[in-house]
């Protein structure tokens, strides 16, 4: 499935369920405290502090995201770029947890047919927050996941927020799991190359000060109303679908490299690039 598609499709899934398509902010807005918009969330950041009244009450985009804490990451794994794009769904006091986790399940599973993505739901697995018991029961009992396939992890990996000051919320993230032949068993706490993270699903429903970018800093209190705002990796998801082997070979990137071999004669490949720990 092509990379546009699967844009189109997410939108699509998100309207028919009563959201509003949003377009894609610019990369830089008006925030001192951010360079690029990290996440789709950011440009709805007024909407979930409670200092502008939205619009709509339901939203959808795709986000064009730039994460700097990430750019140490790229062409090392297989899965971060300097820039990418987030799809989200969005509710400003309006669902909750168990809308926001069967929304992304039916979306993730639906058959092709229907609009959704065919993926097998053998393959997904889900993380929790430490003390999310309602996550983990919507998963368990709602979806019918089985226990062995939902992980509790701690604040770093399972409550998110910007980095800075704002809004922030346990969340659940779900992953694809590649097979054996990308590492070991034992789900996203044994290895996340193996095991992508394709979506986060934060339930934003406290506000952060400062401290640390992803633990050590004080949660202040609850946000005005309980909002959700999710993630899913566009190209993750696009590299995943297309049966190829990291997010550089999707119908989006590859060609670039086609150019690049066409250039220089070299071929994509063709041998093993130094990595930063042999560098
Ligand atoms: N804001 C969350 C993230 O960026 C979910 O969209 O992961």
């Amino acid at each position: 499935m092509q990379t546009h598609e699967i844009r189109r499709r997410f939108l699509d899934h998100f309207v028919k369920a009563g959201h509003t398509e949003v377009p894609s902010a610019s990369l830089i807005l008006a925030d001192p405290n951010l360079l690029f918009v990290n996440a789709g969330m950011v440009p709805f950041v007024p909407f979930f502090l409670g200092q502008q009244t939205p619009p709509y009450s339901r939203a959808t985009s795709v986000q064009k995201c730039v994460r700097t804490l990430d750019i140490e990451e790229v062409g090392i794994t297989t899965r971060h770029n300097t820039f990418f794009q987030m799809a989200g769904n969005f509710s400003f006091g309006d669902y909750f947890k168990e809308e926001a986790i069967t929304h992304a399940w039916s979306l993730l599973t639906g058959s092709v047919d229907d609009g959704g993505y065919g993926i097998d739901p053998e393959k997904l697995w889900a993380t929790v927050y430490l003390d999310d018991d309602e996550a983990y029961s919507i998963w368990r009992d709602k979806v019918g996941l089985p226990a062995e396939r939902i992980q509790r992890r701690g604040m770093k990996d399972n409550y998110w927020s910007m980095g800075i000051p704002g809004p922030c919320g346990p969340c659940s993230e779900i992953f694809y799991d590649r097979g054996p032949d990308y590492g070991v068993e034992g789900g996203p706490e044994a290895d996340e190359d193996r095991y992508i993270e394709i979506w986060n699903l934060v339930f934003m429903q406290n506000e952060r000060g400062e401290g640390g970018a992803k633990e050590n800093y004080p949660v202040l209190g609850p946000l005005p109303k309980k909002n959700i705002d999710t993630g899913m990796g566009v190209e993750r998801v696009a590299f995943l679908l297309q049966g190829v082997e990291n997010v550089y070979e999707t119908d989006l990137l590859r060609p670039v490299i086609d150019k690049a071999e066409e250039l220089t004669g070299s071929r994509y490949g063709a041998t093993t690039a130094p990595t930063c720990a042999s560098a």
